[in-house]
């Protein structure tokens, strides 16, 4: 058996609920499964009962972990942050930009505890930066389920380098600027989006200028020749030059201007 993997310890539900109290986290309800096909299924069965918003579901393994545009997301067990949280979207408007909430929340608390840069890219995938390289090490899954929305965050957190899926990719660990435990981790990152989650729930209309101005100034994406693949195999390319008050990335392309509300994006050199 792998060394790494043995050292690997299972969340400890008291350490989080200590974490989540010192920091004062307006989220502090949670879930926690030692194994689970995927907290965002997880979540969708708590939906059918009464729960609150904000309250979010953990696990250490995930069987049939989602990743956006129907790919998996996997990870050996207790290496990876597995987090879904519960949101009720029933009186917001721009939908479209709860998934860059939720990206604008974990850059600004992985940027603190981290000595490379870190940046988003479009919608919400989180990428360490190195030489002009870019390194995927946390992404987002929005799940609409009637008046909820599901935000499904997995974080690579001290996966080595075989037990990443792409090349493309990194765990945080080996950059961080402490030994932040994954409690710890857990209790930032929930405070930080429950924070800013209420600031934009009770601005009179959202995203407001503060939240565009942080995404657009952590969106590695803005300012590159892109080329994205559509969900329906079809290949754009074009300047990202915005992002609309829907959460869309505009595009200038050949043909004018395109908005594009989904897809794979990979940014060109
Ligand atoms: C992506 O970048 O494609 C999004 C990945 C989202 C993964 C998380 S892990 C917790 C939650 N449960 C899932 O099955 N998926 C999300």
């Amino acid at each position: 058996m792998n060394q790494s993997y043995r050292k690997r310890a299972p969340l400890d539900p008291q350490s989080l609920a200590r974490e989540l109290e010192k920091r004062q986290s307006l989220w502090k309800n949670f879930d926690l499964e030692d194994e689970l096909s995927s907290t965002n299924d997880f979540a969708k069965d708590l939906i059918k009962k009464e729960i609150n918003e904000g309250h979010f579901v953990l696990t250490n393994f995930q069987s049939k972990g989602r990743g956006r545009q129907d790919r998996t997301w996997i990870a050996p067990k207790n290496s990876s942050l597995f987090i879904s949280i519960i949101l009720k979207s029933s009186t917001k408007d721009n939908l479209g930009w709860i998934p860059l909430m939720a990206g604008v929340a974990l850059q600004k608390t992985l940027q603190t505890e981290m000595l490379v840069e870190l940046k988003i890219k479009w919608p919400n995938d989180l990428v360490i930066v190195k030489n002009d390289e870019y390194f995927k090490c946390a992404g987002i899954l929005m799940e609409k389920v009637n008046d909820y929305v599901i935000a499904g965050i997995g974080i690579n957190f001290d996966q080595t380098k075989d037990e990443l899926p792409i090349k493309e990719s990194s765990s945080i660990q080996q950059y961080l600027n402490s030994d932040l435990s994954k409690e710890e981790l857990i209790a930032l990152f929930v405070s930080e989006f429950a924070a800013l989650w209420h600031e934009e729930s009770n601005a009179a209309s959202w995203p407001t200028p503060s939240l565009v101005r942080q995404y657009k100034a952590n969106c590695v994406t803005l300012g590159k020749e892109i080329s994205a693949l559509m969900p329906s195999g079809e290949s754009i390319q074009g300047l990202a030059k915005d992002i609309s008050v829907s959460g869309e990335l505009v595009l200038d392309t050949l043909q004018g201007e395109v908005k594009l509300n989904s897809g794979q994006v990979h940014l060109k050199h």
